[in-house]
């Protein structure tokens, strides 16, 4: 296996055979070639990015997401313009420098609103980075949020591969339409993420060799995997969640893939492992995206059951942050902390 580690360091690149041999493996070699190649790029900084999580409305109805349209037990939110600004404001005296504005998609947020926030925090922030996650929309749109000041845009294509895209979700989604807006927000010149979940319904080990094939394909700049986790109020809440080795076992095989890559250390996988993010990070991962939604939101923003920081205030998550990191011998860096390329 040593050898076969050092062949993918060498090439960045393996056959599907290889990949799959190296994918299932239980190899500490993989991860220590990985934190190394990690420390090569970016030194022992870990990058912090605040979360808000200001729309859980959605229209879309995947069958794993907790957020779905189709779940009518959950209260659903949307955080003011003025929520989001003191979000960032609580954010940046905690040393953040990006902002990262997730919701469902939501209609409500159209272009101009989207447009007047994004311009509000880079007039008050200039030194910080807005990454927008809000799905799938037109070139249109996100020529004019990009415009507005928008710098990074997160949207995992969740699988490369069509036929499990069908099994994850309704058929009027398409899993064509979300990698073209992959490339469009590249053209955009957004530093832009893709990622999908591990352990997924219906995912197998094939499934995954394509979405590496896919992430060498589009070189991206960032890209988030976590583990599946089941919600109680989706088609899926029976499904087992994704496990802990294969998520660190992607996430070194991308290190070593596109060495330069942000590649966050999930909360999903903080969620189904108390030392989650910290194996994450010793496996190669450099980011850390914690929670600045206001503490009522949080516990309405649950995309998949018992997940962490839901109770915790902003300034408690950054405090527990900076202390995980440093006890494995990093530092978080206050900087916006964008891709070395
Ligand atoms: N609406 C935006 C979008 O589609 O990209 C952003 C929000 S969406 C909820 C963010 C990500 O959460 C999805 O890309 C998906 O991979 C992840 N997610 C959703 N349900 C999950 C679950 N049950 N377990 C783990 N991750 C999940
Ligand atoms: Fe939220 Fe530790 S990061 S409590």
């Amino acid at each position: 296996m040593k050898e076969l580690i050092d062949k993918l360091e060498a090439l960045q690149n393996l056959s599907r055979e290889e990949f799959a041999q190296v994918l299932l493996c239980d190899n500490e070699y993989l991860f220590e070639r990985a934190r190394i190649k990690a420390v090569e790029i970016y030194g022992k900084n870990i990058y912090l990015r605040g979360l808000i999580e200001f729309t859980n409305y959605c229209k879309n109805n995947c069958f794993y997401c907790g957020i779905r349209a189709g779940n009518k037990k959950i209260e659903r939110y949307r955080l003011t313009r003025e929520q989001i600004l003191e979000c960032c404001k609580n954010g940046y005296a905690l040393g953040f420098r990006t902002f990262v504005l997730q919701g469902g998609e939501d209609p409500h947020f159209t272009d101009e609103i989207l447009c007047n926030i994004i311009k509000e925090i880079k007039k008050s922030y200039p030194d910080c980075a807005i990454t927008l996650s809000i799905g799938e929309r037109g070139y249109e749109s996100y020529e004019l949020l990009r415009k507005a000041g928008a710098d990074r845009y997160l949207l995992r294509h969740e699988t490369a591969n069509n036929e499990h895209y069908r099994t994850l979700h309704p058929e009027k989604m398409s899993p064509d339409n979300r990698k073209n807006c992959l490339r469009n927000l590249k053209k955009l010149g957004y530093q832009t993420g893709c990622g999908f979940m591990v352990g997924s319904p219906y995912q197998t080990t094939e499934h995954i060799i394509d979405d590496l094939m896919f992430i060498k394909e589009l070189k991206p700049h960032m890209v988030g995997i976590g583990p599946f986790i089941p919600h109680s109020g989706t088609p899926y809440k029976n499904e087992k969640s994704g496990n802990m080795r294969s998520t660190l076992n992607i996430i070194a095989i991308l290190r070593l893939i596109q060495p330069n890559l942000l590649i966050p250390a999930t909360t999903a996988l903080g969620t189904i492992d108390e030392q989650g993010r910290e194996l994450g990070i010793l496996a190669g991962a450099n980011v850390v995206m914690p929670n600045l939604s206001p503490v009522d939101a949080r516990k309405k923003y649950m995309l998949y059951d018992n997940k962490i920081c839901t109770g915790e205030e902003a300034a408690e998550c950054a405090f527990c942050m900076h202390n995980r990191v440093k006890k494995i011998g990093y530092k978080i860096a206050v900087t916006r902390g964008d891709c070395h390329v």
